[in-house]
């Protein structure tokens, strides 16, 4: 287990995505690295962790999902309609929350602002970072999920592979893999600034809610970006294999 790559483990056990993020362990854009390196880098104790999974093995609730047998069509839907429409759904909350945490500026019966001034990049980061996240969704959904539809189906029902305004799949797969170690990034920045998204002492209600929806937003990102990286694109990458670049037409299997 030691010497599996993160993401591996994720994909064979989901519930270890929980484990995960509570040490801070980057399963869904880096996940190719092992346990052990990972471990190794970040200063955890790789034998206190393998003992949590083994604790974690006996304990854990069933899984009602199993991605491991939805087609490419399903998978797509199942990003979309879930973690897309709950990025949609979360974003203006998070922002109309951090700019009443801010707004408190001023006021001396709220004094969040004052005293906890890292609230305002915290609230700079997450506006850009939810832009980009927006620009993202779109790209997927207007350009690459279609796409990746419509190949999946060519190669189900023999049909040419359908035309593309690219020679390959994998430059703009590629790009979406780099956006999301981009937006990967400016959460961890978020998170080292409220120390693992601990709500601090004196913080005011709102101060705890907004701490906690970040908390839940950057958990349910990752587990978003895993779908796409660690099952959605290496399939995608594999079907497009599965055509002829010659004649379009699937190859014999
Ligand atoms: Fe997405
Ligand atoms: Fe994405």
């Amino acid at each position: 287990m030691r010497s599996q790559a993160v993401r591996d483990m994720v994909l064979a056990e989901g519930a270890l995505a929980h484990l995960f993020e509570r040490y801070g362990i980057d399963y869904s854009s880096h996940g190719e690295e092992t346990l052990e390196a990972v471990c190794a880098k970040k200063d955890l104790d790789l034998n206190t962790i393998l003992s949590e999974i083994e604790a974690m093995k006996l304990t854990r609730p069933y899984s009602f999902l199993h991605g491991d047998l939805w087609d490419e069509e399903f998978l797509i839907e199942y990003i979309v309609e879930n973690h897309h429409r709950y990025c949609r759904a979360a974003i203006p909350v998070l922002l109309e929350q951090l700019a009443m945490v801010n707004q408190s500026q001023g006021d001396p019966r709220m004094t969040d602002h004052a005293r906890f001034p890292y609230m305002k990049p915290v609230m700079f980061l997450f506006q850009r970072a939810a832009h980009e996240i927006e620009q993202h969704m779109r790209k997927e959904e207007m350009i690459l999920f279609p796409y990746f539809k419509s190949l999946a189906s060519a190669h189900e029902f023999s049909r040419r592979r359908p035309l593309a305004p690219f020679i390959t799949i994998d430059g703009p797969i590629s790009r979406m893999e780099q956006e999301h170690d981009e937006t990967g990034q400016i959460f961890a920045k978020i998170r080292a600034l409220l120390n693992d998204f601990t709500i601090p002492n004196g913080a005011s209600a709102m101060h705890g809610a907004v701490i906690k929806g970040l908390e839940a937003f950057v958990n349910d990102l990752h587990q978003h970006v895993h779908l796409e990286n660690n099952m959605l694109f290496p399939r995608i990458r594999i079907l497009e294999e599965a055509f002829d670049a010659r004649t379009g037409m699937p190859l014999p299997t």
